[in-house]
C-alpha cells in the first residue's frame, strides 16, 4: 500500500490505524473538519460538533472498535495526509443492502487534494469493505460539499436519497450515495 514518486521514494503509505494513532487522528480529524466546514457553520455549532466527535479518548475507542476500520495515509515524514473510516453497522432505508457498510469519514489534507491520494485511499476502502462481506458501500455527504460529491461520483457512487446530519445544533441535509463493489 504505497505510492511511488519519480525517485521511487514512497510519497505516502496507507496502513491500518492502531490505538497508538489516537491522539494524532483526533488532532488531524478536528483540523480537517474545521478547515472544510468552518466557513459554512457558526462557531458555536462547529465547537459543539468538534467536542462531540474528536478527542484522543474518542478515537482510541474507535480504533479498538471491531465494527470500525480506520485506514491512515501517512506521508514520508510520518505525518497524517488523510484517513478513512468504515463502519459495519447500519444503513438508512434508501440503501437496500443485506450487509450495510458505511464510509463514515473520508478526509484528505489540503496539500494532498487533487493528487491521487484520495483515489488510492478509496481503493483500500473498497478492499476493506469487501473483507467485511459488503457488496455495496454507502455514505452521507453534505448537500453543499460539491467537491466531495464530484469525487464520489468519479468513484462510481450515485445519489439514492437524503438523511439529516446534525452539526452542533444545526440539522443539515446530507446526500446519501451508494455504489456497488
Ligand atoms: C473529498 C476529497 C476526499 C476528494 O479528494 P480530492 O483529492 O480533492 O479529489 P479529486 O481532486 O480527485 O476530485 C475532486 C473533483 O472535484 C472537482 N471539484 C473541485 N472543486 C469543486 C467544486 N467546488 N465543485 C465541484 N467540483 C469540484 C475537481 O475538479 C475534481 O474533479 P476532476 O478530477 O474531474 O477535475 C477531498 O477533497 C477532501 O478530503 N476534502 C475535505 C474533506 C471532505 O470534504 N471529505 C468528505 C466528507 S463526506
Amino acid at each position: 500500500m504505497s505510492s511511488e514518486t519519480a525517485q521511487s521514494l514512497p510519497a505516502f503509505v496507507i496502513r491500518r490505524g492502531t490505538p497508538a494513532d489516537a491522539a494524532a487522528l483526533a488532532e488531524f480529524g478536528a483540523r480537517t473538519f474545521r478547515e472544510t466546514f468552518a466557513a459554512d457553520n457558526t462557531a458555536e455549532d462547529m465547537e459543539k460538533h468538534l467536542a462531540s466527535a474528536w478527542s484522543p479518548s474518542l478515537q482510541d475507542a474507535e480504533l479498538r472498535d471491531p465494527r470500525l476500520d480506520t485506514l491512515l495515509a501517512v506521508d514520508s515524514g510520518g505525518a497524517l495526509a488523510g484517513f478513512a473510516q468504515l463502519r459495519d453497522e447500519y444503513a438508512p432505508a434508501c440503501v437496500p443492502t443485506r450487509k450495510p457498510v458505511e464510509l463514515k469519514r473520508f478526509y484528505v489534507d489540503r496539500p494532498w487534494q487533487g493528487r491521487g491520494l484520495a483515489r488510492e485511499l478509496m481503493a483500500e476502502v473498497e478492499r476493506a469493505a469487501r473483507r467485511r462481506g459488503a457488496r455495496e458501500l454507502w455514505l452521507g455527504v453534505w448537500e453543499r460539499n460539491e467537491r466531495a460529491q464530484a469525487f464520489y461520483r468519479k468513484c462510481g457512487f450515485e445519489r439514492v436519497g437524503t438523511q439529516i446530519f446534525v452539526v452542533g445544533d444545526d440539522p443539515q441535509t446530507d446526500h446519501v450515495m451508494l455504489r456497488k463493489l
